[in-house]
């Protein structure tokens, strides 16, 4: 069983449901309008128990998850949400390992997630425009025990990434399509692209920069997560549900030398989606 060990992260969640994320600090407490909470009362303990204040009020005493941090931590810019990081995380084929570039850092929620998931032998190098999130997003992750995993870069990525033969790149900052480029040098051949963007003409710009790259199987998704109320006997949907985060916008690196064979092959695709293939002339070259 492990126990929770000096500044580990704890999720505290009161009886109404209300949760918050505290780090365990010696020689300090949790103060809150229903009492003091002494996290030494906690160090020492296992995790999954209820913890008191002084004044009685109860509180489920939880190991956060990666989900869990993403949405309590401190931020100062708008997230990726769990739903979306977790999806990245697949597609982008995270494992220890492998070497992502991300922009920008913002808060450093993802950041976080792609650490946990390609350490102890990946790294993540994190590219952020302004100083004031690169702050955040660096306390963040040393509460939590990544910095050793992550590079944290203050740049304008119009200047390009430093890295070459990444195994991933992921964007989330505004005018992503200008950076489709600079992605492009950093990957190694087949290497995987992921884009969060918020507006369908911005998804539109950045299919359109791909296309004109060496990018193929781009796709675009919308991830749409519909919770539940579990209560067995009136089993139904919950009221709410977050509706729009972002699209994602997915493609793969192919070697430029394929580039000409491969674009006829999507004309052609195309052609014959619109009911012209007859007038095409032959696929030619490779
Ligand atoms: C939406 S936030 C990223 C949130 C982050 N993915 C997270 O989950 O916390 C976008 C960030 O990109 C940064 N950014 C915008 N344009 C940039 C650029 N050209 N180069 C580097 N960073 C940039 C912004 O300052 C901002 O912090």
């Amino acid at each position: 069983m492990s126990l929770i060990q000096p500044h580990d992260p704890i999720l505290l969640i009161s009886e109404e449901g209300k949760r918050y994320l505290v780090f365990a600090e010696p020689d300090s407490a949790w103060y809150t309008n229903r009492g003091r909470l002494p996290y030494d009362d906690l160090i020492g303990r296992p995790y999954g128990r209820i913890a008191e204040t002084h004044l009685g009020q109860k509180f489920l005493v939880l190991r956060p998850t990666t989900s869990d941090l993403i949405q309590h931590l401190k931020r100062t810019t708008q997230i990726v949400y769990p739903k979306d990081a977790a999806r990245l995380v697949m597609e982008l084929d995270l494992m220890s390992g492998k070497r992502i570039i991300e922009a920008g850092t913002g808060s450093g929620g993802l950041t976080m997630a792609f650490a946990r998931a390609v350490l102890p032998e990946g790294r993540v190098y994190s590219y952020e425009l302004r100083e004031e999130h690169q702050r955040v997003a660096r306390r963040n992750l040393d509460r939590l025990g990544l910095l050793p995993y992550v590079d944290l870069k203050l740049r304008d990525i119009a200047e390009g990434f430093d890295e070459t033969d990444v195994d991933a790149v992921f964007l989330d900052a505004r005018e992503a399509a200008r950076f489709v480029p600079m992605a492009e040098a950093a990957l190694t051949e087949s290497g995987l692209f992921a884009a969060l963007q918020p507006t369908v003409n911005q998804v539109s710009e950045v299919v359109r920069a791909l296309e004109e790259g060496n990018f193929v199987e781009i796709r675009v998704e919308e991830v749409l997560i519909r919770p539940w109320k579990p209560v067995p006997e009136r089993m139904r949907p919950a009221d709410r549900m977050i509706a729009h985060t972002g699209f994602l916008i997915f493609a793969r690196k192919l070697d430029a030398s394929f580039r000409t064979f491969w674009l006829d092959k999507r004309a052609r695709r195309r052609a014959m989606e619109f009911g012209k293939l007859k007038n095409m002339p032959p696929v030619s070259g490779r």
